[in-house]
């Protein structure tokens, strides 16, 4: 069966995952860029310590935020850490030494936890299909700020969070990976949130994972996983 990207798939006798992808287990360096308190970098530090995410390290973690919380957090979990302050610069010029700060680290993937800036192309194309990002809603849904209050103001009955790829689109790229929760008709901005956020602790550990494991294949706009029965068809 074709597939938009020209790649064909076919189900054959499993093999080795490692034939499709040499380098899945060395490790992998993360860099993880937050602006707030970090729950969900500490989620990540503790999924990388518990083994959760396997063959992979956190390289460094870096703030646009002096006061961002998540910095010392980061910090207290022995994890070096960088303020790259935006104040007064343009977008590409701050990105750029993040992007060189990420190099500097030997970074392979970028996790946004949390990051509250758009990304400019210039950091996007030194990082493409290597930037996650999570997001409190069911994307499509509710992109941008406060998508909590989106979600309640808007009276959906689920709502949840979901881990993407990032692109040059706000909170637009293919996605990895979602959790859906009910909206309880006593719920608050606050209380929906609270309750997301603890799904969205568990799916970003799930989804960097994956990620790091080499074991997916974006097919177009969708991110797929590879199962051992499946390789692609090169003969
Ligand atoms: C999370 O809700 C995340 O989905 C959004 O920003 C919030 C960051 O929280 N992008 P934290 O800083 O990780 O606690």
């Amino acid at each position: 069966m074709p597939y938009p990207n020209g790649l064909e798939w076919r189900a054959r006798e499993p093999k080795p995952l490692m034939a499709l992808n040499p380098t899945s287990n060395s490790q992998k360096r993360l860099g993880i860029l937050i602006s707030g308190r970090g729950s969900n970098m500490a989620a990540l530090a503790e999924a990388v310590r518990k083994g959760r995410i396997p063959n992979a390290e956190i390289a460094i973690v870096i703030s646009d935020k002096p006061l961002a919380a998540g910095l010392d957090r980061a910090r207290e979990l022995g994890f070096q850490t960088r303020l790259i302050e935006r104040a007064g610069r343009s977008r590409e010029e701050h990105d750029r030494e993040t992007v060189d700060v990420l190099r500097e680290h030997d970074v392979d993937f970028v996790c946004l936890a949390g990051y509250m800036r758009l990304l400019s192309t210039y950091f996007i194309e030194a990082f493409r299909n290597r930037i996650l990002n999570i997001h409190p809603s069911l994307l499509p849904c509710f992109p941008g700020l406060d998508a909590q209050r989106q979600a309640i103001a808007h009276g959906v009955k689920w709502s949840g969070c979901t881990v993407h790829l990032v692109d040059e689109t706000l909170d637009g790229g293919p996605i990895i990976g979602q959790r859906a929760l009910p909206v309880l008709d006593e719920d608050t901005e606050e209380s929906l949130s609270a309750r997301i956020l603890e799904q969205e602790h568990e799916l970003y550990a799930e989804a960097v994972a994956l990620v790091v494991s080499g074991d997916y294949r974006v097919v177009g706009r969708r991110v797929m996983k590879v199962r051992q029965a499946l390789l692609p068809v090169t003969d």
